[in-house]
């Protein structure tokens, strides 16, 4: 279909109403309308209509999806709409259909089995599960960067002081992959159990190279945990392909779901080896405390337990389909084509030094820098009065601002952040 024909019968006026700022909520209520064809990344007239989808205000831009994502309404409603279903008749609403749909959707997101994934409220609890259910002992060392996220920094530090595991840092290198997996490799012993790195790093948005750490690490029979909170849903990957053994991350980041909302992937074969500590009502298959016996259930939905939000559930079900909508091949031209718009801007900027990777394919949508002149906070007050909703990056020591871009972000808001950050220092 041609993008003009799809217009007309997708969208219909309504997408015109969506260009002149109108907020329609028909748009997205429609299950049934065809699905959004591929688009291109500076296809403005596309992405303005898909900002439409959003109550996201115009008052200021939003460019911290790397700290929580604007949900669309379609997510809104989804949670709204099942919330009023089951607060009717006043019952949970678990069902093993929707289960099975949401979890096929996010598989199909990650690349995985859906039986490899489960239900979190966020990354962090993902990477709780992962942390205390693998068979870490005293003296046992895991390797990670001196650039993760408190989530993934202190429930390590927590087992450290509780269990005496031994924790050993590396520095990563934003110039070359095969520099951080010869870092990595360094700091191996006869003792290390687990290597643990983010997919992107949260401090300068650099793009591991999982895979070949994969490959690294299973050579040495070492276990390579991934915190992905920073890139489901902002580009296209395949966990089977890049071999990790499991990954964690938040359904309220670059898939815009409902806050409070994670999704864990434990490998198949790993789910034996990972084990559930919180359990209750859906994590055993088969149980009787008559006999003394319990069987976990064969899925990941092992370390899923008790009574939860099930509306939370359907709308991170409705987040995903939405991304898959637009496609995330198309998704991420879009967010690649903003972030490498304002990485040049950035670069030309005199005083400003962008801390990012230069080589786009270690580059995410997440770009920070530094100013000579001021510290980062000074420069985040000075965007704000831009109204640019930016992110300060403590983290590593690193002190710099983080821009995020997003498919709800447009042109006109990257070079209003170029604007600003010229104007920062005149002197
Ligand atoms: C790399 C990384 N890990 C973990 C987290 C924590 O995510 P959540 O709040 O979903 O637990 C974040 C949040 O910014 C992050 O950037």
């Amino acid at each position: 279909m041609k993008r003009n024909d799809f217009f007309k019968t997708a969208f219909g006026s309504l997408a015109l109403a969506g260009i002149t700022g109108f907020r329609s909520r028909q748009i997205v209520d429609d299950p049934f309308r065809p699905e959004w064809p591929g688009t291109g990344p500076d296809d403005e007239q596309f992405w303005k209509i898909l900002r439409a989808q959003f109550p996201l205000t115009d008052e200021r831009a939003y460019l911290n999806t790397g700290g929580l994502g604007a949900s669309p309404y379609a997510v809104i409603d989804a949670v709204k709409s099942k919330m009023d279903e089951l607060e009717k008749i006043c019952e949970t609403g678990h069902s093993e259909e929707l289960w099975k749909d949401v979890k096929s959707s996010a598989a199909a997101l990650l690349g995985c089995d859906p039986g490899e994934v489960a239900f979190t409220r966020n990354a962090t609890e993902g990477i709780n599960i992962v942390c205390n259910g693998l068979p870490l002992k005293r003296g046992d060392e895991m390797i990670t960067t001196t650039h993760e996220h408190v989530g993934n920094s202190v429930p390590w530090l927590a087992l450290l002081q509780r269990e005496g595991i031994v924790i050993k840092l590396f520095e990563p290198s934003v110039e070359s992959a095969q520099e951080n997996i010869d870092r990595i490799a360094k700091l191996v012993t006869k003792r290390t159990r687990l290597i643990s790195v983010p997919h992107a790093t949260t401090t300068v948005g650099l793009v591991l190279p999982i895979k070949a750490l994969s490959e690294f690490a299973r050579s040495k029979n070492i276990w390579l945990f991934v915190d992905g909170a920073q890139t489901a849903g902002m580009f296209p990957f395949n966990l089977h392909e890049l071999g990790c053994d499991a990954y964690a991350t938040s359904g309220h980041k670059w898939i815009l779901g409902p806050k409070e909302t994670g999704l864990l992937y434990v490998r198949k074969d790993m789910l034996d080896v990972i084990q559930p500590k919180f359990t209750g009502a859906y994590s055993a298959d088969d149980f009787s405390l008559a006999k003394n016996a319990m069987k976990f259930h064969p899925s990941a939905q092992r370390y899923e337990f008790g009574t939860v939000s099930i509306p939370l559930r359907f709308g991170l079900g409705a987040a995903i389909k939405f991304m898959q909508r637009i496609g995330m091949e198309n998704v991420w031209k879009r967010d690649q084509a903003l972030s490498a718009r304002l990485f040049k801007g950035l670069r030309e900027i005199p005083y400003v030094k962008v801390l990012s990777p230069t080589d786009d394919t270690t580059r995410s949508a997440l770009i920070t820098i530094q100013h000579e002149k001021m510290t980062y906070l000074e420069l985040q007050s000075h965007l704000d009065k831009f109204k640019l909703r930016t992110r300060g990056v403590g983290e590593g020591g690193v002190n710099g601002l983080r821009i995020s871009t997003h498919i709800y972000n447009s042109v006109e808001e990257v070079d209003r952040v170029l604007e600003a950050t010229r104007s920062a220092w005149r002197g």
